[in-house]
């Protein structure tokens, strides 16, 4: 089989990575792809968002399945124009059409998709351009903290958290009036503020049937011990402690059970991953958003913790044969460390030299940030640079085995 995986962080790299080591594999590509996928991969520069280039690469490669690894070629419709296009209607594609990837895209939708399906989530109220003044109104009837959500996409920066009244409607102005985030905060979500603690859950679904994939738990912020400034992810771990098999039933009963059915019964289309971003208030969950693809870092604890054939897996996905499928997961557990530039999440200089790559034993190295230069040599191309995942006995060892990873690297 000949793969085409879309992207070029970390969760590409380990994505492909996985794929790589299924018998079926024939010929793997990953677009754009980065230094680490060029290792076993066939890199092709492109857009991710240009689907007459992918179209081409398709058709010119004889890809037969195409996984979808970021958003925003989802939100696009990257699947409807699959069906849509008759060279490409028998060419699977990995990922929600279009309509299924409004629950990413617009936090109002999810929001009302939740609502219809009785899916536990934070109360709202949704609010155009025109209700500013009832927007105000809104705000001084509930408690702070006050979470205020733009509708679209704005690449994990559009949701504030703020204490003060006076400053979230200050914040509010500037979303709905002075476009903030563009055209994404046109509309503006406000919910209640949950208190709890934070959990990944990924789901693979034919449209029918489902897989629960290993849970995960991210850290997002720049500082040792949760501190300081709001990255993209630093690290993550996998399994999650705390969710134990109690807290899962609930997780899979009241949340994933409801949310593919929904789907279903709505009639979207939708073969591809579902990622629940869950909060534990108390012992029960509930959705703080949803994402149409896996996490990153996130997949780099996930997808080393599964042994099942990952092509197997995609194929029974795009095929609709979930029910058939096994999904075995290695009893270890995994950390990823992230390694990043200096400076990141702020101003932050590419194009250093990184060494030591080959001396790291226990770990597996996966990219996101790197490219070759003219020489061959591996550079650093972004903000995270590089996720050093390890397996182990347990979470702190798995830590200790990455951090051993990342102390040879320079
Ligand atoms: P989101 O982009 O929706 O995941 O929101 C980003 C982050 O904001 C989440 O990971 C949470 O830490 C926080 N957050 C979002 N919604 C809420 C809420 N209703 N209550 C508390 N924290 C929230
Ligand atoms: N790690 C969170 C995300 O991928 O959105």
């Amino acid at each position: 089989m000949n793969i085409l995986v879309l992207g070029s962080g970390g969760r590409e790299h380990a994505l492909a990575w996985k794929l790589h080591q299924s018998h079926s594999i024939e010929n793997l590509f990953v677009a754009p792809g980065n230094a680490g996928t060029a290792e076993f991969a066939e890199n092709i520069p492109l857009d991710v968002s240009d689907f007459e280039a992918i179209r081409e690469v398709v058709l010119s490669r004889g890809v037969h399945l195409v996984l979808v690894g970021p958003e925003v070629p989802l939100v696009l419709g990257i699947q409807d124009y699959f069906k849509s296009t008759p060279s490409l209607t028998d060419i699977a594609l990995i990922g929600p059409s279009k309509a299924g990837a409004q629950l990413e895209g617009s936090k109002e939708f999810a929001k009302k998709f939740m609502e219809r399906h009785g899916i536990p989530t934070a109360a709202y109220r949704s609010f155009g351009k025109s209700d500013v003044e009832q927007a105000y109104r809104f705000l001084e009837t509930i408690p702070p903290p006050y979470v205020l959500k733009a509708d679209g996409l704005a690449a994990g920066k559009g949701v504030l958290i703020l204490n003060e009244i006076q400053e979230a409607k200050s914040a509010l102005r500037e979303m709905l009036v002075e476009a903030k985030f563009g055209a994404a905060s046109s509309r503006v979500v406000i919910e209640a503020f949950l208190s709890g603690i934070e959990l990944s859950c990924f789901v693979l679904t034919d449209g029918k049937d489902y897989k629960i994939l290993p849970t995960a738990k991210d850290y997002k912020r720049i500082g040792e011990g949760d501190t300081g400034l709001n990255t993209g992810g630093m690290g993550a771990v996998s399994p999650v402690g705390f969710a134990d098999a109690v807290f899962m039933e609930k997780v899979e009963s009241r949340i994933i059970k409801p949310t593919v059915e929904g789907l279903r019964k709505e009639k979207i289309p939708y073969s591809g991953f579902i990622f629940i971003g869950l909060i534990k208030v108390g012992d029960d969950p509930f959705v703080i958003e949803y994402n149409v693809r896996m996490g990153d870092p996130e997949t780099e604890v996930v997808i080393p913790r599964i042994q099942t054939d990952l092509v197997e897996l995609l194929r029974a996905t795009a095929g609709g044969t979930h029910k058939e499928t096994d999904l075995v997961i290695r009893k270890e557990a995994a950390a990823t460390v992230m390694m990043v530039s200096g400076g990141y999440p702020e101003a932050y200089q590419k194009g250093h030299a990184i060494r030591g790559l080959e001396s790291v034993k226990e770990a597996m190295v996966f990219h996101a940030g790197t490219q070759k230069d003219s020489n061959g040599d591996v550079v650093t191309s972004g903000g995270r640079v590089l996720a050093v995942t390890a397996l182990g006995a347990n979470f702190k060892d798995s830590l200790r085995k990455a951090y051993a990873g990342v102390s040879e690297i320079e």
